[in-house]
């Protein structure tokens, strides 16, 4: 990789030996995917890393070297979820046990280490931090060193920001030199797409599952997405937002995209069209009865496949405020519906601090409680990634929760009827 004159300074040590080896670690990384040279970060951190989990001694230690050094981030970061949150998600005293003594030992200290190197606030504990409430939100063009694949995938495609597929802690040495390898989705030609997906399906695609279908075909490629403007519109209204935020996680998750692009809707797709299709790309074309054949394929990974859910999760990316504004109506009319008073099944609503605030402070917040479904701030995935838990019935609406842990993936409106007790027709 070629260096300016100020990066090989700092790589021989002129700004202290934490710093040369942080640059270090970037240029191998960099060299392992052929990049030419460093390009400066332009928009504020992001990292991945939320939880002190005590295994990951590493990790606190180059923490505290950073700290000893007195480094910062060259900009503010925020962070994905907290895994605890002992008000909203009470747990058995076993489960606490390990939470705190074992799992999450360490996150008292690892979240006064995130201070201390530039957290932006105490409320930038989330995966959506691009939400306007929270408002880490990049520009077109931005250069990122983020690392959470929900993250990148939505910035990289609904903002046109530029950012890889980094890892944890990559994404904190980044957002220290201010500085990222240049390849991959940082170039032109790598925000090119190998892929057309052709939608064919007679209704709007559930995001989760269309995103799923897309994840498993394509993997890391880049999707050129034609027929959702449909549904979607081709404006980038609330509504479409939080669609392609859970469309982008899914794909990230189950496949391992960084980047797609929708027809007439997402910026770049809008700006450069067909220039962006390689040539010889592949097609996946997808109908409703390839939908309804990707989500026959989840295996269900509960001890007992028929056992009654005792937990759901909603909000994996976190709820934007309207989806969680949605989910509390569709709630409390369906319990007024069925003639329930509460809930059938635990059910967390997990949101951004931020967002979780303004939500409050409104009249829908104090109905919402009287059903006993709570609201929360945590990963849910965080959450569920224990012996414990593991074990038990979970339900989610998450493509991304289902894939990485045991829970059941629903459908919207499946995981509503399970709520609000209405019998399956
Ligand atoms: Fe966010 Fe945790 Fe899901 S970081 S995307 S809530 S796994």
């Amino acid at each position: 990789m070629k260096l300016t004159k100020e990066e090989q300074e700092i790589l021989n040590g002129a700004q202290g030996e934490t710093k040369a080896k942080i640059l270090k670690t970037l240029v191998e990384f960099g060299d392992v995917f052929g990049a030419e040279k460093l390009v400066p970060v332009t928009h504020d951190g992001h990292l991945v890393t939320s939880f002190g989990i005590g295994l990951i001694k590493p990790l606190f230690r180059i923490m505290d070297e950073i700290i000893d050094a007195g480094i910062k981030t060259k900009y503010p970061f925020t962070v994905d979820p907290r895994p605890i949150d002992y008000k909203n998600v009470k747990c058995g005293l076993l489960d606490k046990l390990i939470f705190s003594k074992i799992m999450y030992s360490q996150q008292k200290r690892y979240e006064e280490q995130l201070q201390k190197i530039g957290l932006k606030n105490v409320n930038g504990f989330t995966c959506t931090c691009y939400m306007d409430e929270v408002g880490n939100i990049p520009k077109y063009g931005d250069v990122l060193s983020w690392a959470e694949s929900s993250a990148v995938v939505y910035a990289n495609s609904v903002l046109g920001a530029r950012c890889n597929r980094n890892s944890g802690m990559l994404d904190i040495f980044g957002a220290i030199i201010g500085k990222v390898p240049y390849f991959g989705l940082l170039t032109d030609e790598g925000r090119k797409a190998d892929w057309i997906i052709e939608v064919k399906t007679t209704k709007k695609p559930e995001a989760q599952i269309l995103g799923s279908a897309i994840g498993l075909k394509v993997m890391e490629d880049v999707p050129y997405v034609k027929g959702l403007d449909k549904f979607l519109g081709t404006e980038l209204t609330d509504d479409a937002k939080s669609y392609l935020k859970d469309f982008g996680a899914a794909t990230a998750s189950n496949g391992a995209v960084g980047l797609y692009h929708i027809e007439n809707l997402t910026p770049e797709a809008k700006k450069l069209g067909n220039k962006l299709i390689k040539q010889n790309v592949k097609t996946y074309v997808i109908d409703d009865e390839e939908l309804e054949r990707v989500y026959k394929s989840y295996p269900v990974l509960w001890k007992n496949k028929e056992a009654k859910p005792k937990l759901c999760f909603i909000g994996c990316p976190h709820l934007s405020y309207n989806q969680l504004v949605n989910w509390a109506e569709n709630i409390i009319n369906g319990l007024n519906e069925t003639g329930n008073k509460k809930v059938k099944v635990r059910t967390i609503l997990t949101t951004s601090p931020d967002v979780r605030n303004k939500f409050e402070q409104t009249e829908l917040y104090k109905k919402l409680m009287k059903t006993g479904a709570k609201v929360s701030s945590i990963c849910p995935l965080m959450y569920t990634n224990n012996p414990l838990a593991g074990k038990k019935p979970i339900i989610t609406s998450s493509n991304k929760l289902r894939t990485y842990s045991s829970s059941k993936y629903l459908k919207d409106e499946e995981i509503l009827n399970v709520i609000i007790g209405k019998e399956a027709k």
